[in-house]
């Protein structure tokens, strides 16, 4: 399972590649973890610059493992997606993702917590938290309805619809859409090699002035989603709906 995070240093810059094909990428709560150390590791280490977070040039991530969600569902915030959470909320470097394919879920809602995204431009982002009878997750329902505004983001949080990375980049979500998976791993990674040329006091000065005005408040907010979230997990209407994916064949 350490396999399914494939962690990478090149020059000032740490990789952190998710890694699972067969299951197109979807984590769990033993990636989570390797996640939640290296992004601490990457924050005390004086040699890194920035950290690259990205999946492969067809699929980023499919989000939060539903066998895991099912059958060890987080049951607190001391669980491994709450320490990877709150560990990318508090990393004072810059953190740029590579999104290519699919993004669901936790691999939409974990963008919004990264400095850079490059997306290809048919990125197949998607919220289905509703859908699956969960509730919004890591901050996403104060942040999004405050990028886009209530109406787009109740199209994306409540009705869960998908959208693509053409649509990410227009509305804010991400920096900037590419042509391919491969044009968006390659622009993410030359940007994070880029931090290697700027002083890096500025620059972790600058992401905290960016970043400490909503720090309390989205931590706080996290914590209360985080409560829902972990009580929908074993509503009748959660249980329905994340079986039937399981049992879709
Ligand atoms: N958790 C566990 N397994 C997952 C998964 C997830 N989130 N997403 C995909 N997989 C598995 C599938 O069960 C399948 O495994 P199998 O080959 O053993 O049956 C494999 O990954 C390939 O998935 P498949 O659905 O065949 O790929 P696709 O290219 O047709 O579709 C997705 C890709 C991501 C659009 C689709 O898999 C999907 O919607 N996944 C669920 C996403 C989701 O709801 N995540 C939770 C959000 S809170």
């Amino acid at each position: 399972m350490t396999d399914a995070i494939q962690i990478e240093r090149e020059r000032g810059v740490l990789i952190l590649r998710l890694n699972r094909p067969d299951k197109k990428n979807a984590l769990t709560g033993a990636m989570y973890s390797r996640l939640a150390l290296a992004l601490e590791q990457a924050d005390a280490d004086a040699e890194i610059n920035a950290v690259l977070i990205s999946g492969s040039s067809e699929c980023f991530t499919a989000g939060n493992d539903i066998a895991d969600f099912l059958e060890q569902p987080p049951s607190s915030l001391d669980s491994p997606v709450f320490h990877f959470m709150l560990n990318l909320l508090e990393c004072s470097k810059p953190v740029i993702a590579a999104v290519a394919g699919a993004a669901v879920g936790i691999g939409t809602t974990l963008l919004l917590h990264c400095d850079l995204v490059y997306v290809s431009r048919d990125a197949r982002l998607r919220m289905p938290f509703v859908n699956l009878g969960l509730c919004p997750e890591f901050g996403s329902s104060l942040l999004l309805p405050r990028l886009l505004g209530h109406a787009r983001a109740s199209q994306l949080l409540l009705l869960g619809e998908g959208f693509s990375g053409e649509q990410a980049a227009a509305w804010g979500i991400a920096t900037e859409a590419l042509a391919s998976g491969e044009a968006a791993l390659a622009k993410a990674r030359e940007m994070a090699l880029r931090f290697e040329s700027l002083p890096p006091e500025a620059v972790r000065t600058s992401k905290q002035l960016m970043k400490a005005p909503d720090r309390e408040q989205l931590r706080r907010v996290i914590e209360e989603e985080g409560a829902l979230f972990t009580q929908r997990l074993r509503s009748p209407e959660a249980v329905a709906a994340l079986s039937g994916f399981i049992n879709r064949h």
